[in-house]
């Protein structure tokens, strides 16, 4: 007989919908290959009257958050909110770990501003938390980093963590101003309607934030960091680096230096056209970890986007269920 799953999911938007989606397709799958039955028990949304572009046929559509996260029904809840109402996240994760639920998260904010608190009620209540992902989209950086420090010691992780100003600048690479470059990822479903917290570098310095309590066990605060915008580049920026034999690149940076003091960078930055990095075009991500015993290891994928981010928080459901 299989055993029952039961998930509750906060937030029905771009992300949870096909969270939703890849449950129910592989529904079968889940009972041939690991004798499980996966079921949706719940779902909060915000307005109910909204249009969904998911089947949620026999799963309760709730607007109250404690539906979900005091629910004694479900087992597992997975947090694809939105960074929009922070607190309110943050509240209702750390509800569902009391509540004794294994949680996954998606929001990078979230767990950039109270992430030690969260991750210390996960542990309190020895439930597992997942969070892969609020960094990197489709590639699988976080769970490897917490499989890796086990043993190693990182003190470097660079390269390019948001989607959104990755895309605009390949853009302006080739030629494109700003405003054009942001018009078209808008059209292409990279930009939202506010696109400020991707191309100020709010969101790469979240991501940061993330990855630094990941490998280093380091708190740093959100405020320190101080992200440069891409926004004041022009296309004659571009030209001068491309004459001096460079590309200019979003790129993040967290080192630990000699004195063990933490160095922190996120912006618009000129590398080497040889530089991996330069290679790295449109919504993709690429993430360097150099480690103390296994040097430098690079990770690539697409950076956002539904289905890449929903893959990566479906593994994260069958590692916590494994
Ligand atoms: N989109 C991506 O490519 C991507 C990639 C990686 C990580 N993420 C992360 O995944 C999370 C979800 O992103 P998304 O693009 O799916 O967002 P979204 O489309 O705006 O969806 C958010 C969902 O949460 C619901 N919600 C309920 N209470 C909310 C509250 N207080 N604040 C905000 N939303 C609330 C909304 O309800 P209604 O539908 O009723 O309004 C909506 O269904 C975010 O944390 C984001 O950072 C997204």
């Amino acid at each position: 007989m299989e055993k029952k799953i039961r998930i509750g999911i906060l937030g029905l938007g771009t992300v949870g919908s096909k969270v939703v989606d890849l449950i129910q397709v592989n529904k079968e799958r889940a009972k041939i290959e690991y004798g499980i039955e996966l079921e949706i028990v719940g779902i909060m949304i915000r307005d109910r009257n909204k249009k969904r572009n998911v089947a949620t046929k026999g799963i309760r559509l709730t607007e109250n958050i404690d539906d979900i996260v005091k629910n004694p029904d479900i087992d597992i809840c997975i947090e694809c909110m939105g960074g929009v109402g922070t607190e309110q996240t943050k509240n209702a994760v750390i509800m569902a770990l009391c509540n004794h639920k294994h949680v996954i998260m998606s929001s990078k904010k979230c767990l950039a501003l109270y992430g030690k608190e969260i991750f210390l009620a996960a542990k309190e209540n020895n439930r597992q938390l997942r969070i892969e992902a609020s960094v990197g989209g489709g590639i699988p950086i976080c769970s490897t980093i917490m499989h890796m420090s086990q043993g190693e010691t990182i003190k470097k992780i660079f390269g390019i963590v948001n989607a959104t100003s990755n895309y605009i600048l390949t853009a302006m690479n080739n030629d494109k101003t700003y405003e054009e470059a942001l018009t078209q990822a808008k059209k292409n479903g990279l930009a939202e309607n506010n696109p400020e917290e991707d191309v100020d570098g709010l969101d790469a310095a979240y991501k940061l934030c993330i990855l630094v309590r990941l490998c280093m066990k380091l708190d740093v605060n959100i405020n320190d960091i101080q992200p440069v915008s891409i926004t004041k580049l022009s296309v004659n920026d571009m030209k001068a680096a491309k004459e001096e034999g460079k590309i200019i690149k979003p790129i993040f940076y967290a080192n630990v230096n000699e004195k063990e003091e933490m160095e922190c960078f996120v912006g618009p930055y000129a590398v080497s056209k040889e530089n991996p990095l330069a290679f790295v075009n449109d919504n993709n991500n690429m993430i360097f970890v150099e480690g103390k015993y296994s040097g430098l290891r690079a990770f690539y994928g697409q950076g956002a986007g539904a289905s890449p981010t929903a893959s990566v928080i479906y593994d994260d459901l069958m590692d916590i269920i494994k």
